[in-house]
C-alpha cells in the first residue's frame, strides 16, 4: 500500500510538472464546471490557491469550458481573448463510462503571432526544402545526349547504334576507353535517351573515393551507424539514384571486397544502409565505366570475374583520338561554336596548316586534351584565323609529313611553313641519321676536351677504345 501510495504521489509531481512546463496556462473543472487545477500564475497572475472550487466562468475571461462541459466536443485551436490578448486554446471534455466528468482547457499560444511565427517559420523551411530538392535534382541530371557526341568514323557511329538500343532496355552497359575518350557522354547519353530519363542520373568516381568511404558512399548510413556518422544518417548514391541510373566511374579501381558487396546488391535487387536492416529497393540502371579492360583486370585478379559478367552485359570500346583523326577537324569546329558561344566571341577557324599539325599529334589524353589546345589557341588567336603559331610548342614541333603519290616524302616544320619553305626530307633513313647525330656528339665532345679522347670519350659516358672504335666506324681522323 506504501508503495503504492509514493508511486502514485510521484506520478501526480510528474504531471504537475508538466503542466507547468508543456503548456502556457492550463486548467482543469470537474463535471459541473469548478476549478480543481488552475496553472495560470504566470500568464494573467492568478494563484491558483485562490481559485481553487471557483466555477471556471468566474475565473477565466471569455472560457468557453462550461459549454464544453454540455457539447462534449473538444474546441483545439479556438483563439480566446484574455487580458486584452488573443490566445490560442484547446478545450477538450473528459469522457468515462459515456458520461462528460470534466473538462481540460490548455492555452497553446500566448499571443497569436507566435502562431504567425511559426507557421511563416514551417513555410520558409518548406520552400527552402523544395529549392534543396529541386537542387539535388539538378545536379543529378544527365548533361549530354547522343547528339553531343561528335564522329564521323564508322566504329564510332557503330558504337552509337549499339548504345542507343542498349539505353532502351535495362541492360547493364560497361564503357572502355582510354582517359578522355567521351565515356562520360556516352552514359550520359544512354540515360537520357532511356525509358528512365525523367529519373536522376548519378555519378560516382570509385578512383576517388577513399575505401573506407566507398561503401557509405554508395549504400548509405543509418543515424548513427558509427561514431562520427551524422544524426540524420545518410543516403547513399544507390538510394539517390533511384528510379534512375547510377554511373560508375573508373570501376576498375573499385576494392575487391567492395566488389563483392556491389555483385551481392546486384543479385538480391536490395540493400541496406550501415547500421540499418531495413531492406531498400535497388530500382537503378547501372552504367560503369573503365580506362582499363575488365577483362585483363579479370585476368590480373584484380577483379572479380562474376562481377565482370553482371556489369559487361553490353559493352562499348570507344577507340582512342589518334585511330579517328578523321573526327578532329569536325571536333575543332564543334568545339569552336561551343566556346565563341559560351564567351560570347565571333566565332573563330583553324587554318588548313593548323589542322593538319592537329592530325597529326598523338594525343595521348583524347579529346579532353584536344578541347584544352583548341581553347588555348582560341584565345591565342589576335584575329579569326587560329594558325600554327598559336598551337602548343609541342603541337607546332611535330613536322607535318605528305607521302606523295611518286614516293617522295615531304616534310613541313613549323618553322619552314613560317618562313614558306618545304624542305624533301632527304632522308628519314634511321641508321644514317644516328651516324650523323653520333658524329656531331663526337666533335663537340673533342672541341670540349681540347682534343683529348680519353676526357671526351668520359663526358660521353664511353670506354676510350670505344670512342676509337666509333670514330673509325664513321669514318674519322683517329
Ligand atoms: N565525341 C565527343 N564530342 C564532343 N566532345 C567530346 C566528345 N568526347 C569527349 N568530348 C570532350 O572531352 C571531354 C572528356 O570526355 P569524358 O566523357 O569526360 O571522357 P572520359 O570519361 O572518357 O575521360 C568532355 O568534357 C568533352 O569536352
Ligand atoms: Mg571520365
Amino acid at each position: 500500500m506504501e508503495r503504492t501510495y509514493e508511486e502514485l504521489k510521484n506520478q501526480m509531481a510528474m504531471i504537475d510538472e508538466f503542466i507547468e512546463t508543456a503548456y502556457e496556462g492550463m486548467a482543469i473543472v470537474d463535471e459541473k464546471g469548478y476549478i480543481t487545477k488552475f496553472k495560470y500564475e504566470k500568464l494573467l497572475g492568478i494563484k491558483e490557491k485562490d481559485v481553487l472550487g471557483k466555477h471556471v466562468t468566474e475565473v477565466l475571461e471569455n472560457t468557453r469550458l462550461d459549454i464544453i462541459l454540455k457539447t462534449g466536443k473538444s474546441e483545439i485551436g479556438d483563439i480566446q481573448v484574455m487580458n486584452g490578448k488573443e490566445m490560442i486554446t484547446s478545450r477538450i471534455p473528459i469522457h468515462r463510462d459515456g458520461k462528460v466528468i470534466g473538462a481540460v482547457g490548455t492555452v497553446l499560444f500566448k499571443d497569436v503571432s507566435e502562431v504567425k511565427y511559426m507557421a511563416d517559420y514551417i513555410e520558409n523551411i518548406k520552400t527552402q526544402m523544395k529549392d534543396y530538392k529541386q537542387e539535388i535534382k539538378r545536379l543529378n541530371q544527365a548533361k549530354y545526349s547522343f547528339e553531343n557526341i561528335i564522329t564521323q568514323n564508322q566504329q564510332m557511329q557503330g558504337l552509337i547504334k549499339i548504345a542507343k538500343r542498349a539505353a532502351e532496355t535495362h541492360s547493364t552497359v560497361c564503357i572502355t576507353g582510354e582517359s578522355g575518350t567521351g565515356k562520360e557522354y556516352f552514359a550520359h547519353s544512354i540515360h537520357k535517351a532511356s525509358p528512365r530519363r525523367y529519373g536522376p542520373f548519378v555519378r560516382i568516381n570509385c578512383a576517388a573515393i577513399p575505401k573506407d568511404l566507398l561503401e557509405s558512399e554508395l549504400f548509405g548510413y543509418a543515424p548513427g551507424a558509427f561514431t562520427g556518422a551524422s544524426n540524420s544518417g545518410k543516403i547513399g548514391k544507390f538510394e539517390l539514384a533511384s528510379g534512375g541510373t547510377i554511373f560508375l566511374d573508373e570501376i576498375g579501381s573499385m576494392p575487391l571486397e567492395m566488389q563483392s558487396k556491389l555483385l551481392r546488391v546486384l543479385e538480391e535487387r536490395e540493400f541496406e544502409r550501415i547500421g540499418s536492416n531495413q531492406k531498400v529497393d535497388v530500382d537503378v540502371r547501372i552504367i560503369s565505366a573503365t580506362n582499363e579492360e575488365l577483362r585483363a583486370l579479370v585476368e590480373k585478379e584484380k577483379f572479380r570475374e562474376d562481377l565482370y559478367y553482371r556489369l559487361e552485359v553490353v559493352a562499348i570500346k570507344i577507340p582512342p583520338l589518334r585511330h579517328r583523326k578523321e573526327d578532329i577537324p569536325l571536333l575543332v569546329k564543334s568545339m569552336l561554336n561551343v566556346m565563341s558561344a559560351t564567351y560570347e566571341a565571333p566565332i573563330k577557324h583553324f587554318t588548313e596548316e593548323a589542322l593538319l599539325k592537329l592530325q597529326d599529334h598523338n594525343w595521348p589524353g583524347n579529346v579532353r586534351e584536344l578541347r584544352n589546345v583548341v581553347e588555348s589557341a582560341m584565345n591565342m588567336a589576335q584575329t579569326t584565323e587560329v594558325g600554327v603559331t598559336e598551337l602548343p610548342e609541342h603541337i607546332q614541333q611535330i613536322p607535318i609529313v605528305t607521302l606523295h603519290d611518286d614516293e617522295r616524302i615531304v616534310v613541313e616544320d613549323s618553322e619552314s611553313i613560317q618562313t614558306g619553305l618545304k624542305y624533301e626530307a632527304s632522308s628519314l633513313n634511321l641508321k644514317s641519321n644516328m651516324e650523323e647525330l653520333e658524329k656531331a656528339l663526337i666533335i663537340e665532345a673533342l672541341v670540349r676536351a681540347n682534343g683529348s679522347k680519353t676526357r671526351a670519350a668520359k663526358y660521353m659516358g664511353i670506354h676510350r677504345t670505344a670512342l676509337y672504335k666509333k670514330m673509325a666506324k664513321l669514318g674519322m681522323d683517329v
